[in-house]
């Protein structure tokens, strides 16, 4: 049996949410009985232009079906128009529960031929808008003692992809921001995660085929979201979601190896590189501090 998860008198803005993955999520929420920010610039896939009909027609959607929901039109990457958007939903909504950050450009090009416009267009929209976003709400949800915000990363920002360097870095980028945030949120029962989906929306119907696409049924993402929005969330966890496959992204180090002085040199640690490098006893590790920790035992105990 499966409780259902109670989301009664709660909040959520989610950005870049007038199509794909962000419109799905803001239909289930609402469904679920959230008050949603739909938010969408309403630009084209590479960053370009804006129009707020996105975000209205999936306000009209949600309202036509019973649901609560206002349009705002906010660049993630504008810091007064996002504060106004915040100002907006306590106005209307009076809170904010959740935050998902999804907002999202691609710019794709080999490293060899990608100006640093491309560059930072990308990690500006993904990166910082995520940052701007995420300190809009922040201070309210530790008054409140309660948060949870979703960070989009992707597969390519955890594994790399060919002429995704900008997208890689700033998808890489917001896992970094997860791993301090969820320290800083915790005691304020903020808890920030990571999504990193494959679906098929307009942002990867020109890079797969009609099979793979029909696998990646956009729809297949959505609970995985929407567990990330409820109590019952971890924190500081990276689900993959694909297909109908869920899993744990966890960065590992292994047990590695404390070298005598006297073999503390590049050739000493290639000699080494065997057991440097062995998986076998690899292990997460949950903070700085137990980095340290572990490097001090292994000194002691070497
Ligand atoms: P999409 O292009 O349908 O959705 C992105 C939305 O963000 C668009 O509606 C767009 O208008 C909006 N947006 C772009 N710049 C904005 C800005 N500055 N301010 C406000 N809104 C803005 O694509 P999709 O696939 O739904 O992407 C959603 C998120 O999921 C993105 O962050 C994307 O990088 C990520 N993602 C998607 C994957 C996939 O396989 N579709 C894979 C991995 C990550």
């Amino acid at each position: 049996t499966q409780d259902a998860l109670n989301f009664s008198g709660q909040v959520a803005i989610i950005t870049g949410a007038g199509g794909g993955l962000g419109r799905l999520y803001a239909l289930d929420l609402a469904k679920r009985g959230v008050s949603v920010v739909v938010n969408d610039l309403g630009g084209s896939l590479d960053g370009s232009g804006s129009s707020a009909t996105a975000a209205e027609a999936v306000v009209e959607e949600i309202k036509a079906s019973g649901g609560k929901a206002i349009a705002n039109a906010a660049d993630v990457t504008d810091e007064a128009a996002v504060n106004a958007m915040v100002a907006q939903t306590l106005d209307v909504f009076g809170r904010i529960d959740i935050l998902i950050n999804n907002a999202g450009i691609l710019r794709d090009k080999s490293f060899a031929k990608m100006e640093m416009v491309n560059w930072n267009k990308v990690v500006d929209v993904h990166l910082n808008g995520a940052a701007v976003c995420t300190r809009a709400v922040w201070n309210i949800m530790k008054e409140q003692g309660n948060g949870r915000i979703i960070m989009t990363t992707s597969p390519s920002g955890l594994y790399g992809n060919f002429g995704q360097a900008n997208y890689g870095a700033a998808k890489a980028g917001l896992w970094g921001m997860m791993n301090t945030l969820g320290l800083e949120g915790a005691k304020s029962n903020i808890h920030v995660n990571c999504i990193a989906p494959s679906a098929g929306t307009r942002m990867t119907e020109e890079l797969m085929d009609a099979g793979t696409l029909k696998l990646l049924a956009p729809e297949n993402i959505t609970p995985a979201v929407v567990f990330l929005c409820s109590d019952a969330a971890p924190n500081r966890k990276v689900l993959v979601a694909a297909a109908g496959t869920y899993s744990l992204a966890e960065m590992v180090e292994t047990k590695g190896l404390h070298l005598p002085e006297s073999e503390r040199t590049p050739e000493g640690i290639a000699a080494h590189w065997g057991q440097i490098s062995d998986r076998a006893e690899a292990e997460p590790i949950a903070n700085v501090m137990e980095g340290v920790a572990k490097l001090v035992k292994a000194m002691t105990s070497a």
